[in-house]
């Protein structure tokens, strides 16, 4: 089969597409026929082993233990492990696959949910990964409730696209913070006031939040928290540009730490990857009251432009790997 594959950690230039083994699945798997993947920065991170953290967590030290890249997935099952209960041959599914830049992909059944029949296998493909850690930081993590005011600093990317759709059909009024070229897009996802954070300092922003999702821009703590409510919590997700060992992980370590001692709520999420919560997602997708902001769209004989496009900075929303092109729309 045809998959992007690389044996060895770095940028985009270790991809190559090849042609491999289909994958065997073991019991508690099953067997996808992709017809189409997402890219989320999580892949990025996995294609680069940055931060390090990322290969002492079990995905190889020297070189990635799974060579072929890609999470988020969409397909027809097409062979089941003996001990799967909740899928047959022939079903539509989505949700994560370790190697989803290929034509067929070995999944956990435990990470899969039935794919809405309303939406594509394109729609389907790229949720997952940010929209269950959108779900769970808003939800589970943050505890919105419906009437409170939320910001989303990073709004226009994977996790923020979602939260922002999310958090509306929560019923919260949310502003989102995002770049020049992607602030409609914000708008268009439901957000009331949009910053641009590459003119306007959070700090100078004049409303105050019950719940903050700090998804992008690795601002300081203290200024996000002078944004909130005195009450208010902050919901730490990620950000780029990181330590190369730990990813900056101590903000959000700070954060934890200094929270018994203040009126605000700090925290962060590291997301839960299991059905509940892509069943969860599912029914916003089934109801339309979320829909993927889908940036762009490439070919599997693409997917390394599309990485590419990831590393510059260029993406709106998230990006759809197309691999049974008949299903493009
Ligand atoms: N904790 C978890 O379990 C978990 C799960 C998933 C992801 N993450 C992490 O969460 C982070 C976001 O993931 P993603 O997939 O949403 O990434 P993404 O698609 O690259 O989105 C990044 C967002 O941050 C915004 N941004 C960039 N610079 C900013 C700045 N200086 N101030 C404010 N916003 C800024 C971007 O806006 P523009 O592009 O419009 O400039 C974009 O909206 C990553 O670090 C990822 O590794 C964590």
């Amino acid at each position: 089969m045809r998959a992007v594959t690389q044996n060895k950690y770095g940028d985009s230039s270790v991809l190559t597409i090849s042609d491999v083994a289909r994958p065997e699945i073991s019991s508690d798997e099953v067997l996808i026929e992709v017809h189409a993947a997402g890219l989320d920065r999580g892949t990025e991170h996995l294609m680069t082993g940055l931060p390090l953290l990322v290969r002492l967590a079990g995905f190889g030290v020297l070189r990635p233990k799974q060579p072929v890249l890609g999470l988020d997935v969409a397909g027809v099952v097409v062979a089941v492990g003996e001990s799967v209960t909740r899928f047959n041959i022939g079903d539509e599914v989505f949700g994560i696959a370790s190697g989803s830049f290929a034509e067929f992909a070995a999944a956990s059944a435990e990470k899969l949910a039935l794919k809405p029949a309303n939406i594509t296998f394109e729609q389907a493909a790229v949720p997952t990964v940010s929209g269950i850690t959108a779900l769970q930081a808003l939800t589970d993590v943050g505890r919105i409730e419906a009437g409170q005011r939320v910001l989303v600093v990073g709004a226009s990317g994977g996790v923020g696209s979602f939260a922002v759709q999310l958090a509306v059909a929560l019923g919260a009024t949310v502003d989102g913070v995002a770049g020049t070229g992607n602030l409609k897009l914000v708008t268009s996802l439901g957000s009331e006031a949009v910053y641009d954070h590459r003119s306007t300092d959070i700090a100078d922003i004049s409303s105050r939040y019950d719940l903050i999702l700090d998804v992008g821009g690795r601002n300081p703590v203290g200024k996000l928290r002078s944004l909130l409510t005195s009450e208010g919590t902050l919901v730490i997700v990620g950000g780029e540009d990181g330590n190369r060992l730990t990813g900056g992980i101590g903000r959000q370590v700070g954060a934890v730490a200094l929270s018994p001692f203040v009126g605000h709520r700090l925290t962060g999420v590291i997301s839960t990857e299991h059905y509940s919560f892509i069943e969860r997602l599912a029914e916003y997708l089934e109801a339309g009251s979320v829909v993927p902001a889908i940036g762009a769209r490439f070919t599997l004989d693409r997917a390394i432009d599309a990485v590419r496009l990831m590393e510059t900075g260029g993406v709106a929303g998230k990006t759809a790997i197309v691999v049974k092109a008949d299903h493009a729309n």
